[in-house]
C-alpha cells in the first residue's frame, strides 16, 4: 500500500542550496502516492529550475500570485484548499519569518493563509543563522501555530560550516508527512457537528439571533477531519468557508437544524452539539415589516426543540458533547446542562472569552471529572478537545467492552 495514496501535497520551494533536492522530495513523494504541486519563490527559481520541478512532479510549477494563466486554471485559493497538505523544503529563514508575520507578498506565504491544511517546514541555512534568536523565536511563533518544523539536520554545510541547519534528506521527509497521515483518534468514526447561530424570523426584516460566529465549531470539525473522521457539519448562518472533506448541511432556522440532525444522527458515533441555537421563536412570522408601534404586542414566542437532549434520548444514542456558552456560574450552568440534557460531556466557555474571536478558554466536565483548557486558538484548542475526546470515548467503549464480558 502506498503511504501517501491520493493525498494532495503543495511543495513549496524557498531560495536555498537545498533546493536541489527539492527535485528528488517531489518525485519520492509521487512514488509513495501523492499528487504534488510545486509552488516556487523568486529566490528558489534562482537555485533550480521551474522546468525541473514540472518535470519530476508531474504538473505545472505556480510561482506568481498575479499570473491570469495560472488563476484560471487553479487560482491560490483553489490551490490553497486542494492541499492536504503544505511541505515547504527547502524553508529559508526568510520565509519562516514572513509566515510568522503573516505575510501574503508572495504565491507560497498567501496559500499558507489560504489553506486549512496542516503546514510543515523543513528548515534549511547556515548554521548560524539557525542558532540566531531571531530564527528560533520564528520556529517557537511557528510551532505555537501548529506548523510542523522538520528537521534540520546536522552536519557540513554548502558554505563549509559544520552544525545544525542540512535540510533532511528526501526520504525522511516523506517519512514525516507520512506521519501526519498516520490513522488519528477518530480513524473511521461518524461525526456529526452542528455550528454557528440560528436565525429565527419574525417579520419581514426582523430575526431573533446570537453572536456565534461558527468558528468554534468549524475549528472542531477540521480537527476531527484530521483525526480521521467522516464529518457531517449542520450549520446556521455564518460568514466562513467550511474546512475541506466535509460534508456541510446548511440550515438557517432551530427547527430546520433540528430535522437535519434526527435525520442523520443514526448511525452517528459522535454528536458534538456547538451550535447557538435560539431556544425561542416567534409563534408567526409576518410577511410584511410590523410597525415599530404594534411590536411588543404582536411578538409572541414558543420553545423550539432542544436538537441535543433530543439526540440523548434515541436508543442507539451517540457520544454526545454539548457546550454551554456562560457569562457567570460557568461551572454550576454548564454540569446543570450535562445532567439535564443527559450528555456524556460538556465543554464550558465564557461568553467573553469564546465567542465570536479566534480564541477560546474551556473547561471541560465529565462523569467526575474535568480539564480545564487555557485560552488559544480555537483550531489548537479544536485539536486538543478532539484528542482528549476521543481519548474518553476509547476508555469510555473499554469500559463498556469490559462490563458487557462479565
Ligand atoms: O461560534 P463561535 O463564535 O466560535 O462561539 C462558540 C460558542 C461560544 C457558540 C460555543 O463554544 C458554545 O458555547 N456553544 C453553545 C452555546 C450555548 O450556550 O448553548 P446553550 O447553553 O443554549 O445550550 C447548551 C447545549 O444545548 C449546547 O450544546 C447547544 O448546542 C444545545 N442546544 C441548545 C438549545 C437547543 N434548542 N438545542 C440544542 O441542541
Amino acid at each position: 500500500m502506498k503511504r501517501l495514496l491520493n493525498k494532495q501535497i503543495v511543495l513549496g520551494v524557498t531560495g536555498g542550496v537545498a533546493a536541489y533536492k527539492s527535485a528528488d522530495l517531489a518525485r519520492r513523494l509521487r512514488e509513495a502516492g501523492a499528487e504534488v504541486r510545486v509552488v516556487m519563490t523568486e529566490n528558489a527559481k534562482q537555485f533550480i529550475t521551474p522546468l525541473t520541478m514540472q518535470a519530476v512532479s508531474g504538473n505545472p510549477v505556480h510561482d506568481d500570485l498575479f499570473d491570469l494563466k495560472a488563476e484560471a486554471a487553479m487560482g491560490h485559493i483553489e490551490l490553497g484548499r486542494w492541499a492536504d497538505v503544505i511541505l515547504i523544503a527547502p524553508a529559508s529563514a526568510d520565509c519562516m519569518a514572513r509566515l510568522v508575520r503573516g505575510e501574503a507578498n508572495d504565491l507560497l506565504t498567501t496559500l499558507c493563509l489560504v489553506t486549512h491544511a496542516p503546514i510543515a517546514l523543513a528548515p534549511a541555512m547556515n548554521q548560524s543563522m539557525w542558532k540566531h534568536t531571531a530564527t528560533q523565536e520564528n520556529v517557537q511563533a511557528l510551532q505555537a501555530k501548529g506548523v510542523s518544523i522538520l528537521g534540520p539536520g546536522e552536519g557540513s554545510q554548502a558554505c563549509g560550516d559544520i552544525g545544525l541547519g542540512r535540510m533532511l534528506e528526501p526520504a525522511e521527509l516523506v517519512d514525516h508527512v507520512a506521519a501526519l497521515f498516520k490513522p488519528g483518534c477518530l480513524d473511521g468514526k461518524k461525526i456529526i457537528i452542528t455550528a454557528g447561530p440560528t436565525h429565527e424570523a419574525i417579520d419581514a426584516v426582523r430575526f431573533i439571533t446570537n453572536a456565534s460566529s461558527g468558528k468554534m465549531g468549524y475549528a472542531l470539525a477540521e480537527a476531527a477531519i484530521e483525526a480521521g473522521a467522516e464529518v457531517i457539519l449542520i450549520s446556521g448562518p455564518v460568514n466562513i468557508l467550511a474546512p475541506t472533506h466535509v460534508e456541510k448541511v446548511a440550515v438557517i432556522t432551530a427547527q430546520d437544524m433540528f430535522k437535519e440532525v434526527m435525520s442523520r444522527v443514526e448511525n452517528c458515533d459522535l454528536f458534538l452539539s456547538v451550535a447557538a441555537v435560539s431556544d425561542y421563536r416567534s409563534k408567526t412570522i409576518a410577511t410584511h415589516k410590523i410597525a415599530k408601534i404594534a411590536f411588543t404586542e404582536v411578538l409572541e414566542l414558543e420553545r423550539n426543540p432542544d436538537i441535543v437532549a433530543s439526540v440523548a434520548q434515541l436508543k442507539n444514542r451517540p457520544f454526545i458533547v454539548g457546550f454551554a456558552a456562560e457569562t457567570d456560574n460557568l461551572e454550576v450552568k454548564a454540569k446543570a446542562k450535562l445532567v439535564n440534557k443527559k450528555l456524556d460531556m460538556i465543554v464550558a466557555n465564557e461568553v467573553s472569552v469564546g465567542m465570536r474571536g479566534d480564541e477560546n478558554a474551556v473547561t471541560v466536565f465529565w462523569s467526575d471529572q474535568q480539564r480545564e483548557f487555557l485560552k488559544k486558538s480555537k483550531r489548537k484548542l479544536a485539536r486538543e478537545l478532539i484528542k482528549m475526546i476521543g481519548d474518553v470515548m476509547t476508555a469510555n467503549a473499554f469500559t463498556k467492552g469490559e462490563m458487557d464480558a462479565k
